[in-house]
């Protein structure tokens, strides 16, 4: 047996006996193919214009000599040939299903047999560069989701840094309510997935809440440190942080929908609110379980004119604000969540850093949770 390299490509004829096997054997010798009988004969390196005719007279005749050679010459195009008389539809649909390409019927002369062999050579090449070219696309594919998947990852870190940023400016300036930004964050963002909101509107309750009072960046020291009351004036001045904190989140494209929370969080149920003085339903909902979750932190928080109330004191006094500060239905979802959950919920977010995933690392591993019943308390007025 001669090297395998032929100006038409090498045939393996094999499965073919008698004297089908010898006409095949000269029609393909004529049209320059170089035939070949044993699959060692193959090689390592088989060639790529290499066709492997095989008997498929008999059912299961071929689908293991095909599943050898498909391993043995991934890239050779296998032709069934029919040389027995008699009905070969059953081999040959077994034929197909392991892996043929092209059949050819040997049974009245072997005509057919160099251009179906020649078909299915091209055929095969065609298979073959298709399917690189497909798997070659696939792959980039896969490498531009990744890329795609880490530039957004560093975009939304970005937007994390800045907005940690923010918030320990404002921490920093306003130190009595250290924390209280991202408390509130976790807070609110709790109360929101208690009453069905998703991942993404939860992160947009989450910037607002972080945010709320970045207007008051721009009130003077003297009236937002100030110790004592503030005069008529003064409170005028403070309750434009609202609209100044509207201003700067609207300014930011991905804060847009954080909004609500800085420019309404001052609102109140029964319309005494600022800025707008909206009531009820006009107030958006994030805005309205906002202010449930910063009045309530700001009553469990102590501050240089008033000591930490507990969390059965806290809920007593906004109690009677159910239905004139606060949102009455919201308020019923907030009070049903149990006491031990706020103080887990505190203490998470002051030692967590204030990424939006660590909060919802933190709401998972809370899930078991019990409710601890309340008792009412009066009234006590605590400065926002
Ligand atoms: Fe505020």
């Amino acid at each position: 047996m001669g090297g395998l390299s032929h100006r038409s490509g090498t045939v393996l004829l094999c499965g073919v006996s008698g004297e089908a096997n010898e006409r095949c054997r000269q029609a393909l010798e004529r049209a320059r193919f170089q035939v070949i009988e044993e699959i060692a004969s193959i090689g390592d390196d088989p060639p790529s214009a290499l066709a492997i005719l095989l008997g498929v007279d008999g059912p299961n005749a071929c689908t293991q000599a095909i599943q050898e050679l498909r391993l043995r010459a991934p890239g050779a195009a296998l032709v069934g040939i029919i040389t027995q008389p008699g009905d070969a539809s059953e081999a040959l649909v077994q034929a197909f299903r392991a892996g043929i390409i092209d059949a050819v019927d040997a049974r009245g002369g072997v005509d057919d047999l160099v251009p179906s062999v020649k078909l299915a050579i091209e055929r095969r090449r065609l298979q073959i560069s298709e399917e690189r070219i497909s798997e070659a696309f696939t792959r980039e594919l896969g490498r531009r989701a990744r890329r795609l998947g880490e530039a957004v990852l560093r975009i939304e870190d970005a937007y994390e840094e800045t907005l940690a940023a923010l918030v320990a400016m404002l921490d920093l300036r306003e130190q009595a309510t250290a924390g209280h930004s991202i408390r509130v964050g976790y807070y609110t963002c709790y109360l929101a997935r208690e009453v069905g909101y998703t991942r993404r509107a939860l992160q947009d309750v989450y910037r607002g809440a972080v945010l709320h009072d970045i207007g008051k960046i721009a009130i003077p020291d003297a009236i937002l440190l100030k110790p004592g009351r503030l005069t008529d004036d003064e409170r005028e001045v403070m309750k434009t942080h609202t609209v100044i904190g509207r201003g700067f989140v609207e300014r930011v494209p991905h804060l847009h929908k954080a909004v609500v929370i800085p420019w309404c969080h001052h609102e109140r149920w029964d319309g005494q609110g600022y800025p707008r003085g909206l009531a009820g339903d006009e107030i958006p909902v994030p805005a309205r379980m906002f202010a449930l979750c910063d009045v309530y932190d700001a009553l469990r928080s102590e501050r240089c004119y008033k000591k930490a109330l507990t969390h059965a004191e806290s809920l007593a006094i906004m109690l009677p604000e159910r239905g004139a500060h606060f949102d009455p239905e919201l308020f019923d979802v907030f009070r049903q969540i149990p006491e031990s959950l706020w103080d887990a919920l505190h203490t998470a977010s002051m030692q967590a850093n204030n990424r939006f995933e660590t909060m919802l690392d933190v709401f998972a591993s809370l899930e078991s949770a019990t409710m601890v019943p309340t008792e009412v308390r009066p009234t006590e007025e605590i400065r926002l």
